[in-house]
Order: C-alpha cells, then sequence, then structure tokens
C-alpha cells in the first residue's frame, strides 16, 4: 500500500514530465497559432482596400497590387497551417511513443487487480484516442480560441456597435459550449463503460467459440451481444444527439450572426457612420471570430473523450509509482517463509486464504493437497507476488518479494499456472519467457528437464513452431509440459506448480517427478499443488489447504497419515494449532 504523500508525489513527478515533455511544443503551437489567425485577417482588410480604395480610386495598379499582396499573404496562412497541422501529429506521435509501453504495462497489469481484459485493453487504447485527437481539427480549435479577442477588437475598431454583436454572439456560442458539456460529461462515462461491457461480451464469446458451437448456442450468445451493443448504441446516439443538435444550433447562429453584421453594417452606413467596405470587412472578421467557437463546438465530443483518456493516462503514469527499481538482490538460494499471509480477492476484497504460515529450505518440495476451492490457488498467486497478502509477508532469504523488481523477481520463480495459458509465439519463445536472445542451450536444457525435448523435435518446425492463440495448436498434455519446461528455464530457485499432473500420462509424470527431483537435488524449492499423488512421489512435505486455512503442514508420511481416509478438517487443525504453539 502506498502513502497517499507517496501518491502526491508521483502526481507531481509526473505533472512535471508531462511539462517538461511538451510545455516547450505547446508555446510554440500557441506562436504559431497567433500568426495563422493574424494572417487569416488577410480577407478582411482585403475586402476593405478594394471597396475603400480601389473601388473608389478606380485604380488598376491599386487592384492587382492589393491582391498580390493578398495572394502571398493567403499563402503564408496556408503554409503555417501546414506547419501547425504536422507539429501536432507529431505530438501526438512522441506522447504515443513515449507513453502506449506505460499504458500496455498498466493494462496487462490490471487483470490480477480483478479488472476485465475489455476493460484492460481500454487503457491501451486511451494513447489511440489522445493521438488522432492531436492529428484532428479539435487541438486547432483550443488554439485558434485565445485569438479570438484580435478578431473582436478589428471588428470594435471599425466600429464599436459591430463589436458588441460579434462579442454578443461569440458569448452566446460559449454558453452553448459549456452546456454541451454540461450535457454530455455524465454521457460521456456512461457510454465509455457499456463500450467496455460490449467488449467483454464480444471477448467472452470469441473464447469460447468451440463450446458456442458444439453446444449450439452461438445464436444466444450473439443475442447477448446484440443487448450489450444497443445500451452502448443508445448512449452514443444520445451523445451525438447532443452536440449534433447544438452544433446544427451554432452553425445557425453563426449565420445568423454573419447577417446581422452585415444588416447592421448597412444601417450604419446608410446613416453615414461606416464605410461600405467596412461592411464586408466586419462580417468576414466576424465570421472568423466565431470559427473556433463553432469548431469546438463540433469537436466537444472529442475534446470530452481525449480529455477523459489524458487524465486516465495520467493516473496510469501515478499508477506506476516513481519507476525507480528496487536495488538488486542477490539471487535467492536458502528459503522460503510463508509469515501468516491473509489473502483477499482482489475486486471484491472477500478474505480466501487467512493465516497461513510455513517454512521451506533450499533442496525441500513441498505438496499441497485439499478439496476444490479450498484455497491452494490463491496460496500460489500470493507466493508468487501475483497478488500481494492483505496481512503477513512472502520472503525469499528473508526480503520480501516487493523488494525485489518484478522482472528480476520472475528470474528466481518458476510458475506453471493450472490454466497453463502460452502465448502466442514460437514453443523457444514460450520456454524462454520471450528472451529477446534464443539462448539455444538454455532452451534444450529447460526442454529437457520437463521431458519435452523429444517431443517438440518431432514437429516440422521443432522449437520453431508457433503454438497459436492460447497455445491451441498444441494437446493439453503438450501445452502443460512446454508450461512445465517455461517454469523450469533458467534453473530457478523457487519452482511452483500448480496441478501440473491433471493433463499428463505415465511418461510425463515420471517427467514430472525427476523435474522435481532435479529441483532438489540443485537446493531449490518445488511446490506442487495436487489432487492425484502421483505428484507428490519426489515431495517431502505436505500442507493440507481447505476452507482458505492451512489445516496441516508437516513432512509427507505424518501428513498423509493424518488424512488417510479423508480430510478430517477439525481433526487437523487441532493438530495445526499444536504444531504451531
Ligand atoms: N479472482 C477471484 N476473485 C474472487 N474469488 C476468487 C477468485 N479466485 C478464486 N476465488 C475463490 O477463492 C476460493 C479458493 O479458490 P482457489 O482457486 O484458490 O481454489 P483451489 O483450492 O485452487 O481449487 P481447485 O482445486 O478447484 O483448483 C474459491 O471459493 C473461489 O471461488
Ligand atoms: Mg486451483
Amino acid at each position: 500500500m502506498r502513502s497517499s504523500n507517496a501518491k502526491a508525489t508521483s502526481e507531481r513527478r509526473v505533472a512535471d514530465m508531462l511539462k517538461r515533455e511538451f510545455q516547450g511544443i505547446g508555446l510554440y503551437l500557441f506562436g504559431i497559432s497567433g500568426i495563422i489567425n493574424i494572417l487569416a485577417l488577410t480577407g478582411a482588410f482585403y475586402m476593405l482596400q478594394i471597396y475603400d480604395r480601389a473601388l473608389a480610386s478606380g485604380s488598376i495598379p491599386t487592384l492587382v497590387a492589393l491582391s498580390v499582396l493578398a495572394i502571398g499573404l493567403y499563402l503564408f496562412q496556408g503554409l503555417f497551417d501546414v506547419v501547425r497541422s504536422q507539429v501536432l501529429v507529431r505530438v501526438g506521435a512522441r506522447l504515443d511513443r513515449k507513453f502506449a509501453p506505460i499504458a500496455h504495462k498498466v493494462a496487462i497489469d490490471m487483470p490480477r487487480f480483478g479488472f476485465s481484459t475489455a476493460e484492460s485493453l481500454e487503457r491501451g487504447r486511451d494513447v489511440d484516442t489522445v493521438r488522432s485527437f492531436l492529428g484532428s481539427q479539435g487541438p486547432m480549435a483550443i488554439f485558434d480560441l485565445p485569438w479570438v479577442p484580435v478578431y473582436l477588437l478589428f471588428v470594435y475598431l471599425l466600429h464599436p456597435a459591430l463589436g458588441a454583436l460579434t462579442l454578443g454572439g461569440a458569448v452566446v456560442l460559449t454558453l452553448l459550449t459549456v452546456l454541451n458539456e454540461l450535457m454530455s460529461r455524465r454521457l460521456a462515462g456512461a457510454t465509455q463503460q457499456a463500450a467496455i461491457a460490449r467488449n467483454a461480451v464480444a471477448d467472452s464469446n470469441t473464447r469460447n467459440a468451440d463450446i458456442l458451437k458444439a453446444m449450439g448456442f452461438a445464436g444466444r450468445a450473439v443475442a447477448r451481444y446484440d443487448v450489450a451493443n444497443r445500451e452502448h448504441l443508445n448512449l452514443q446516439t444520445q451523445t451525438t444527439d447532443i452536440s449534433g443538435t447544438l452544433g446544427a444550433f451554432s452553425r445557425v447562429l453563426r449565420m445568423l450572426l454573419q447577417s446581422a453584421v452585415l444588416g447592421l453594417g448597412a444601417y450604419l452606413t446608410i446613416m453615414g457612420q461606416l464605410s461600405p467596405g467596412a461592411i464586408i470587412a466586419a462580417s468576414v472578421a466576424a465570421t472568423r471570430a466565431l470559427a473556433p467557437i463553432d469548431l469546438a463546438i463540433g469537436n466537444w465530443k472529442n475534446v470530452i473523450s481525449a480529455r477523459n483518456s489524458m487524465r486516465r493516462l495520467r493516473d496510469t503514469l501515478v499508477a506506476m509509482g516513481d519507476g525507480q527499481p528496487p536495488m538488486p538482490l542477490p539471487a535467492p538460494s536458502s528459503r522460503l517463509t510463508v509469515d501468516r499471509i491473509t489473502v483477499a480477492a482482489p475486486a471484491s476484497g472477500r478474505v480466501l486464504l487467512s493465516e497461513v504460515a510455513f517454512e521451506l529450505r533450499g533442496g525441500q518440495a513441498l505438496g499441497i493437497i485439499g478439496p476444490s476451492a479450498g484455497g491452494k490457488t490463491t496460496l500460489v498467486k500470493a507466493l508468487t507476488g501475483i497478488w500481494e497478502p492483505i496481512r503477513g509477508s512472502v520472503r525469499l532469504d528473508g526480503a520480501e518479494l516487493a523488494q525485489w523488481s518484478p522482472d528480476e523477481l520472475g528470474d528466481h520463480i518458476g510458475y506453471l499456472p493450472q490454466d497453463v495459458g502460452l502465448l502466442d509465439a514460437t514453443i523457444w519463445e514460450n520456454i524462454s519467457r520471450l528472451a529477446p536472445q534464443r539462448d539455444s542451450a538454455k532452451v534444450v536444457a529447460a526442454a529437457k528437464a520437463a521431458g519435452v525435448h523429444d517431443m517438440i523435435v518431432q514437429f516440422e518446425d521443432g522449437y520453431d513452431t508457433q503454438v497459436g492463440p492460447q497455445g491451441s495448436a498444441l494437446s493439453a498434455g503438450q501445452r502443460q509440459r512446454i508450461g512445465l519446461a517455461r517454469a523450469l528455464y533458467g534453473n530457478p530457485f523457487l519452482v511452483i506448480m500448480d496441478e501440473p499432473n491433471s493433463n499428463l500420462d505415465a511418461d510425463g509424470e515420471t517427467a514430472l517427478t525427476r523435474a522435481i527431483n532435479d529441483i532438489r537435488a540443485r537446493d531449490g524449492i518445488a511446490i506442487i499443488v495436487a489432487h492425484r499423488p502421483s505428484a507428490l512421489v519426489a515431495v517431502d512435505q505436505v500442507a493440507v489447504i481447505q476452507n482458505g486455512r492451512m489445516t496441516s503442514f508437516g513432512p509427507k508420511d505424518e501428513v498423509l497419515a493424518a488424512t488417510r481416509g479423508g480430510l478430517r478438517p477439525v481433526r487437523v487443525a487441532t493438530e495445526t494449532q499444536e504444531l504451531s504453539a
């Protein structure tokens, strides 16, 4: 648990980092936008000069000179516009390069904390949202907004009444933007939740393609998706309705204002207070003054989603902590200490395992037995650091797991989960845990230790065989043995296997027993969760986990003798208390 103080520090650090990274470019873009907006006054000035100078004097050379000047200025404006949009796209790309890996790291961490896959992937998409927003019209509006007063001033200088009218229009349009914001804020969050819910249904449907086909309920699965999709569509329609309606309203208002400026200008001209050129110039400048506000309203939906994404991205960066890796520790070599741990489910906080304590030394192997749903996998998750205990600690050679940097700790741990879970890559990449360089000696050693080498070389592509999504190109037993090789890769000190023999044949079980003996022989620690006693041949210690408690722990023969003829929770529990007393 990090203190709120540490969180505040981390927040400040992230804010500083973002500021350092993007403040300079922000000022630069602001400057370019200023030049563009001043050059955009060209049209208005041109009208003014044509009417009041060229037409009044009837001079062709004046007309030509004015036109050439105007063309030149327009070209410059275009040039700066191109530069600005190119810079924005590059800012987006830079942000993407910097943050996408961080966001993905958080995304792959989130399921451990009880978030759905769909929800986790949404984190990764935040970067996409911000990047594509930066490449769109939205940020132009934001950078143009501060220059609206320049146009208002221009119109005001032509005639104060016209300036007041335009200002009035700007205020009304701004109020529309605020209204848009207030009305769509609530919807934006709900829409995103609906999208996550829809993607979660889609995700679970595609993952279960086989059972949907075999038992013919694909239709009902699609219907379930349809419901989620409609919900999302509904909310999205509402959001789009709001911005669409207000957008149309603001466009009409803008046209109305343009005509109103012309009308008022004509009245002022008739009253002799304004030149005819000024009417047109005022109309053009008034339109231009309101354009960024109009653009902002039209893009408000994107502005909101980009802002939400940016906010979540900042939370993501804050959640990653200060990025300072802990000091490297020597490889563990002597003991695993479980110090009265209590483990809770991350999402619900329900306690699944309480007050488990034991110690193992290098060279020992522990078998964990007990009824289904007793908490064996939960214990394994705490031992591997997947779930942090809410009380107590897990230590290797005395140092708590949190004292290691996760990658370094991973080198000392081998883990074969109950659902093997291979990555969509080659066999050697899976065994070597995606090692950047192929160390064939290490890969083969692990495969041999798991007794899977001979099977692998029989594949046409050998170690380069692609295992497919979730390892679907392999049989369940093959997956389990490759999973075992991955757990043994690099001879980690602590190897934890959750039901490693559930899909193994006799050969596989022999290989497993040999692997456990090998680990013990090199003074490592092996922990095996098992239902079938055949997996316990090579262990010397046994623990019984049931109802979220460790009811027994000790030398294999004693514990098995005590539990023979079925597990007797009460009796065994007393025994444990005696043991720990
Ligand atoms: N992610 C989770 N969130 C909430 N509860 C969970 C979670 N994972 C497991 N549980 C609950 O914790 C209890 C223990 O589950 P666990 O997976 O540890 O059992 P197990 O002993 O490994 O069983 P099995 O032999 O069937 O694998 C169960 O009641 C289960 O419903
Ligand atoms: Mg289990």
